[in-house]
């Protein structure tokens, strides 16, 4: 596997740059292809990312074929008029996300069976609002050698309240809920960007899905889905982890067409701390201060500040003045980068889903290991302002969610490169 080295200390990140379509809003739309039984669904804006290439060769493999162009950042999904039950073992370990094939299987075959899921190691991660979800509509769930199944003949249109807003299970719920008979009402719903694109694919497709966005959707089922034409919403973390990178580097960055409205929460905490954003035609321009001010963030479903940016901020926190505070609420255990910030001479007390982050301008880079997707995005984040080398190691954890992150950090004037890993381990 490969390494990436930043040499930390001057650079501020100047220039402009691009954003990817958001990993967390394709892959419930490749799932959402499952659910068409002729046409084409065409996705544009796809990221080229690890995690979308496994979610593809499931979805391939479930029986609606899969063709991604890289060059055009296009995939063309051709619904078959039957797709398999079964979501195997191989398939599926390696990604939690890919749970939310499981909704539009059992809604097309009154059947599905799918391998216990994998993913990030940012706590226990359960299925368990999924499944009552599935069980409310109609479905009796068993688990068999490690794998779910869930049996209805027809699933029928319910009244579930969420007792928690999940992304998965609000997406696994809508997809199910799409071809069900009648009308399914999810109430305490997630309400992130990713699940309203998901919302308009589907309507494009022929489904009758309202409400996405608020905390209260409907979902009318309709008999047949076909195909339709979809561009994938921006990646809201993308575009967040490059505003930190500005903000921590005295930079003065233009996010190209960033959409504001999707990291409002973000915004207001980094302008808190003194960074300046300024909304332009072409996007929105991130220019950070002489010295970040410390801040208190608490990590919530969306509109609150975001999990997914939780570590960056840590990142952010641990170059200002004074004591910051971050709380995680989404997950129970997701800090481990904090651990491995410590060895870039990090002071951070932790008790619970409480870290008090102590601001220090005389880090010193180190040898480091990712922990999970965000958490290398951040100890890349704090190697371009600690002093000397930092060497950040495990990078498929940043390959599942950023593509070209070093590349992009390199035209912003980052001394950033990233090689191949001889002797280094994965
Ligand atoms: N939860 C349950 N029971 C369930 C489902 C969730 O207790 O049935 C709990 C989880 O254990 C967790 C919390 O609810 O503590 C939030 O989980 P949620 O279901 O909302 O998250 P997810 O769907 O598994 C998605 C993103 C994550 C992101 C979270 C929260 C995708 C593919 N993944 O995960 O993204 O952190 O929502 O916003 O959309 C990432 O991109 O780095 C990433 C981890």
């Amino acid at each position: 596997m490969d390494k990436i080295i930043v040499k930390g200390g001057q650079t501020k990140l100047q220039g402009e740059v691009e954003i990817e379509g958001a990993k967390n809003a394709v892959l419930p739309l490749l799932a959402a292809t499952l659910l068409a039984s002729k046409g084409e669904v065409v996705l544009t804006n796809v990221p080229i990312l690890s995690d979308v290439f496994m979610m593809n060769n499931l979805v391939d493999h479930l029986g609606t074929s899969i063709s991604f162009d890289q060059e055009a950042k296009k995939i063309i999904a051709k619904a078959n008029s039957e797709i398999k039950t079964t979501a195997p073992y191989e398939y599926v370990s390696k990604m939690r996300a890919s749970i939310v094939v499981m909704g539009p299987i059992l809604a097309r075959n009154g059947q599905a069976r799918v391998s216990m899921p994998g993913g990030c190691s940012i706590g226990s991660r359960p299925i368990d609002l999924h499944l009552r979800g599935f069980e409310q509509m109609g479905a009796t769930i068993t688990q068999n050698a490690g794998y779910i199944e869930a049996k209805a003949d027809k699933l029928k249109g319910a009244h579930i309240y969420l007792d928690f807003p999940s992304v998965g299970a609000t997406q696994n719920l809508i997809l199910a809920a799409t071809l069900a008979e009648g009308v399914t009402t999810l109430e305490n719903a997630a309400r992130e960007p990713e699940i309203v694109d998901l919302a308009n694919l589907l309507n494009k497709m022929g489904a009758n899905v309202k409400g996405a966005g608020t905390d209260t959707i409907i979902i009318k089922g309709v008999e047949k889905m076909h195909g339709a034409k979809h561009s994938v919403v921006q990646d809201r973390i993308e575009a967040g982890t490059f505003m930190v990178a500005a903000a921590m580097t005295q930079g003065d960055v233009l996010i190209k067409d960033a959409i504001a409205e999707h990291n409002r929460p973000l915004i207001s905490k980094l302008s808190e701390m003194g960074v300046n954003f300024t909304q332009e035609e072409t996007g929105l321009r991130v220019v950070g201060p002489e010295k970040l001010k410390a801040t208190s963030v608490k990590t919530l479903p969306h509109p609150g500040f975001p999990t997914d940016m939780q570590s960056q901020m840590a990142a952010a926190q641990a170059i200002a003045a004074g004591e910051s505070v971050m709380v995680e609420t989404v997950f129970e255990n997701r800090f481990k980068h904090l651990e491995e910030m410590r060895r870039m001479g990090l002071e951070v007390d932790i008790t619970r889903n409480t870290a008090l982050i102590q601001g220090n301008s005389n880090l010193q880079g180190a040898a480091v290991k990712s922990t999970d997707l965000r958490a290398s995005a951040a100890l890349i984040l704090l190697g371009l302002v600690a002093k000397g080398q930092t060497t950040v190691r495990r990078l498929s954890h940043l390959d599942r969610g950023y593509y070209k992150f070093h590349e992009k950090l390199k035209a912003l004037g980052a001394d950033i490169v990233r090689v191949k890993d001889e002797d280094g381990e994965e």
